[in-house]
């Protein structure tokens, strides 16, 4: 696979004009991009990634014109885009009659996912495009690619390049929010916040419940590497220090780490905010992902509000809510 930087960017134009996959960086995660017109190059993304095609896809954007060919653009959208992008904001919308876009996109939904991401590179590889699909860039059922490198690491052979751009800034995927029902609704918490999206009522997070998932993405085990995964409460580093084996592999945030005087070798610095370990996550569960050399991973919980509610959401996935508890008896 070919390795695209910013003075190539029109060989990135070319692949995916010629309907080939090109994956992309966000300012979220990594993308895989292709031509959203295009049923052939999309179903090739469902391959690649060895994704159900019951989940549909988020169309990539860079302008609100290039939705305006298939989804329903009103005030509402006009001002969360005006507010938010670009940004990392998913909206769900609804789909025009008599549209462009292959059912494959939207796994035959009546709606469609859209996105502007920030990241200066895609935005004018898309404004030469136009909008291309991006689930994000890992194996299915593997943590979001966060560098190039996790994209060569997953993808290796089976896509035509990735357009380089360093690590992505915010680490997990956009807030996904569904504006197609009375109510808008959270299906997929981000750094995004329902605050910030002007929720007056806080139980506007209600959807995340995986037995009815309103964004099909949910109901899959996510994020998940093959050695077990163990979230901690800070509260209990002193119980977790005496735990752990030689084997164990600990992602926490610094004072955490320096609490526990564990090795370097055999720890993740989350660094020092919510804002950084969600930064750091994904590329600390790929890190120790060795089931031949690891056992373990405890990974430090961060506090249930704000930015802390998409990391908690993806480290419940990656440990299927395995908890440390403490027995103090
Ligand atoms: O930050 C991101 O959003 C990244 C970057 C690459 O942009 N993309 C990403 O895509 O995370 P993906 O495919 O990994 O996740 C898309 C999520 C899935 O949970 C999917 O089920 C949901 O959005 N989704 C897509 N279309 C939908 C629709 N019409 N209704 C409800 N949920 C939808
Ligand atoms: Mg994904």
């Amino acid at each position: 696979m070919q390795i695209i930087k910013e003075d190539n960017l029109n060989l990135a134009i070319d692949l995916i004009n010629d309907g080939e996959i090109v994956a992309f960086p966000t300012e979220t995660v990594y993308g895989l991009g292709a031509k959203a017109t295009d049923a052939k190059a999309v179903s090739s993304v469902f391959a690649a990634k060895g994704r159900p095609n019951d989940n549909p896809l988020i169309v990539h954007v860079a302008s609100l014109d290039q939705i305006d060919d298939f989804a329903i653009v009103d005030d509402q959208v006009r001002k969360l885009a005006d507010q938010f992008w670009p940004g990392p904001l998913t909206m769900i919308l609804k789909l025009k009659k008599d549209n462009q876009l292959p059912t494959e996109v939207t796994a035959g939904l009546e709606t469609v996912a859209v996105r502007m991401p920030n990241n200066q590179l895609t935005l004018k590889l898309i404004e030469a495009t136009g909008p291309i699909v991006g689930p994000s860039a890992n194996l299915s059922g593997k943590p979001s690619p966060t560098t190039a490198q996790h994209v060569i690491d997953d993808l290796n052979g089976r896509i035509s390049a990735v357009i380089d751009d360093g690590p992505t800034d915010i680490g997990v995927e956009s807030t996904v929010v569904d504006l197609t029902v009375n109510q808008p609704t959270i299906l997929r918490p981000g750094v995004i916040t329902a605050g910030q999206l002007g929720a007056k009522d806080p139980s506007i997070l209600a959807i995340l419940d995986d037995k009815t998932p309103k964004a099909p993405g949910m109901k899959y085990r996510h994020y998940a590497p093959d050695v077990e995964v163990i979230s901690f409460d800070p509260i209990d580093t002193e119980a977790l220090k005496k735990e752990l084996t030689g084997k164990d592999r600990v992602i926490a945030l610094e004072d955490t780490l320096n609490q526990l005087q564990i090795v370097s070798e055999k720890s993740w610095s989350l660094g020092q905010s919510v804002k950084s370990a969600n930064e750091q996550l994904y590329a600390g569960l790929r890190f120790f992902d060795h089931p031949d050399s690891v056992e373990r991973i405890f990974v430090e919980g961060m506090p249930a509000f704000g930015e802390g509610l998409a990391f908690g959401n993806r480290l419940d996935k990656a440990s299927g809510q395995n908890h440390f508890k403490y027995l103090d008896n």
